[in-house]
């Protein structure tokens, strides 16, 4: 994989913020996958400003977000297109037709996630999926497991994920669902390119694991060394752990 480091937080997230927007120049309707979570917060400032700034244009791309807590309606505030709303979609000029989801309050997850698969596929496949990472080395909702599960699917959450969700719900870790739906590490090794983002040393682990670790489903994000297109883009905090780097 090719590994990025860069100094800080801020070098991160103006970096793929750059990536982002000469995808969109190059292509302007680019198919991207978008990914929530604090890590991604910086880029969305980044990608709003650009915007604002006339440097970035949104209006042929096609958005797919990888995750969403089962039970949660969009509207719910920390649903994790709430989320989005709040950091992208409300300041950007994306089409809203070209904004995909998956509906955490389906009655019928399964067909939901069917229904994703087939919606990404009908796009013509993402182009540039970005992704964080969990202190577990999970993508999306893809937990560690003994198996894999490659499309898009219903996931349960692990308490260490829900706690580390809790700051959506008011700290309140009781709050988090225990479930939710998620693309699949065969939906996103079909991207055409995957940047992976991670800072702070909280994720110097997850990072060594994926990249110089067995691929192994026990870090999800380790499957991505099967790609050819992966570039991992950290600061030294969450590179600490890396050999020979
Ligand atoms: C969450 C999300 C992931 C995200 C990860 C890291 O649970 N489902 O898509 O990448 O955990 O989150 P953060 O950036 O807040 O550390």
């Amino acid at each position: 994989m090719n590994v990025r480091i860069l100094k800080d937080e801020k070098a991160v997230a103006r970096a793929v913020a750059a990536r982002v927007i000469a995808t969109l120049a190059d292509r302007p309707a680019a198919v991207l996958g978008l990914p929530t979570g604090r890590t991604p917060i910086q880029l969305y400032a980044h990608l709003r400003a650009a915007y604002a700034s006339g440097r970035v244009d949104f209006s042929k791309a096609t958005t797919f977000n990888l995750d969403e807590f089962l039970g949660l309606a969009p509207d719910h505030p920390a649903s994790y297109r709430a989320f989005m709303e709040t950091h992208l979609f409300a300041h950007v000029n994306l089409s809203r037709r070209r904004i995909h989801f998956l509906n955490g309050v389906t009655s019928d997850p399964a067909a939901e996630c069917v229904r994703y698969e087939k919606a990404i596929a009908r796009a013509g496949g993402i182009d540039l999926q970005i992704l964080g990472i969990g202190g577990n080395g999970h993508i999306g909702f893809n937990e560690p497991a003994s198996g894999l599960l490659s499309d898009s699917h219903p996931a349960r959450l692990e308490p260490g994920t829900r706690r580390s969700n809790a700051d959506l719900f008011g700290g309140r870790v009781e709050a988090v669902p225990r479930e939710a739906l998620s693309m699949g590490v065969g939906t996103i090794l079909r991207s055409k390119a995957v940047i992976l983002v991670a800072t702070g040393a909280g994720k110097a682990d997850a990072i060594k694991a994926t990249v110089q670790g067995l691929v192994t489903t026990r870090v999800p994000a380790s499957l991505l060394q099967l790609h050819g297109a992966v570039e991992v883009v950290v600061d030294e905090a969450a590179a600490a752990g890396l050999v020979g780097r």
